[in-house]
């Protein structure tokens, strides 16, 4: 077989799609230090690859023992919410060439939760305030016997709220959240939201109740970082506010 010519194989790098890209990460490691530290990686990677892409070229082949949680890696699960370029992000839906590349592009660990390893942080304080405003549709009387009719308009009420994939990007921006971890948080909220405002659901009375509490939805300062961060697009600030009209007008 011939060997490629140098001007061939300068042609073929000039045509290839790699740059050199510094990735910048928090680490923490319980185990060896209290402390986090800033670790760099230079990767080669394709400006129209995300930042997952990147951070798995990081564990696969320069240090295993990177530690952070995917899954579906197509923005559906909710799992791999973290800080990138300080901005809370789904690494899965970030593409290289929209962050500026030409800098070292910085990723930790999302904020308000504490960091269990690396970016990976206790996710069980925001899953608890998801619970305790009871996600999930109350009915009273007799099973029926036919699927619970909705007009097309009563389903619209509640349709954006629906679309939470509980990545807690929302509720990890917030600062009330920041300095105070009892906050329920704008993602349960959210998720109140989708079934008070559903015509089918019994217990609205009962989620306003429980969100009436101090350090419910009157804690929300609407400062809209959360609605910045959301990655699905939920007006999450206008459902706090929704939530908050409800509490004072009782209707719903
Ligand atoms: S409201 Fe948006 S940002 Fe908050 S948990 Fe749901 S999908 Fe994530
Ligand atoms: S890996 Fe599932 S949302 Fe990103």
């Amino acid at each position: 077989m011939a060997t490629p010519t140098l001007d061939k194989m300068e042609a073929a790098a000039a045509a290839s799609p790699f740059i050199t890209v510094t990735f910048r990460i928090r680490r923490f490691n319980p185990e060896i230090s209290d402390e986090s530290t800033w670790q760099d990686f230079q990767v080669e990677i394709d400006p129209k690859e995300r930042v997952l892409d990147g951070l798995h070229k990081i564990k696969w082949d320069l240090d295993g023992t990177l530690t952070f949680r995917r899954s579906c890696a197509h923005g559906i699960c909710g799992s791999d919410a973290m800080r990138i370029n300080g901005k809370n992000r789904l690494a899965c839906k970030t593409l290289i060439k929209d962050i500026n590349p030409e800098k070292p592009i910085t990723v930790e660990a999302i904020k308000g939760l504490t960091v269990m390893k690396d970016l990976v942080v206790d996710m069980e304080p925001f899953f608890q305030a998801y619970r305790d405003v009871m996600p999930f549709l109350v009915t009273k009387g007799n099973e029926p016997t036919r699927e619970r009719l909705q007009s097309a308009e009563d389903r619209e009420r509640f349709d954006d709220t629906t679309k939470c994939i509980l990545c807690a990007a929302c509720t990890s921006s917030c600062p009330v959240f920041w300095n105070d971890g009892q906050y329920f948080g704008p993602a349960a909220i959210v998720n109140a939201h989708r079934f008070i405002f559903d015509s089918r659901d019994e217990a609205g009375e009962q989620r306003l109740e429980i969100l009436n509490d101090k350090d419910g939805v009157w804690r929300c300062r609407t400062t809209f970082n959360c609605t910045d961060a959301c990655p699905r697009g939920i007006e999450v600030t206008k459902a706090i506010q929704e939530v908050k009209r409800a509490l004072i007008t009782r209707r719903f």
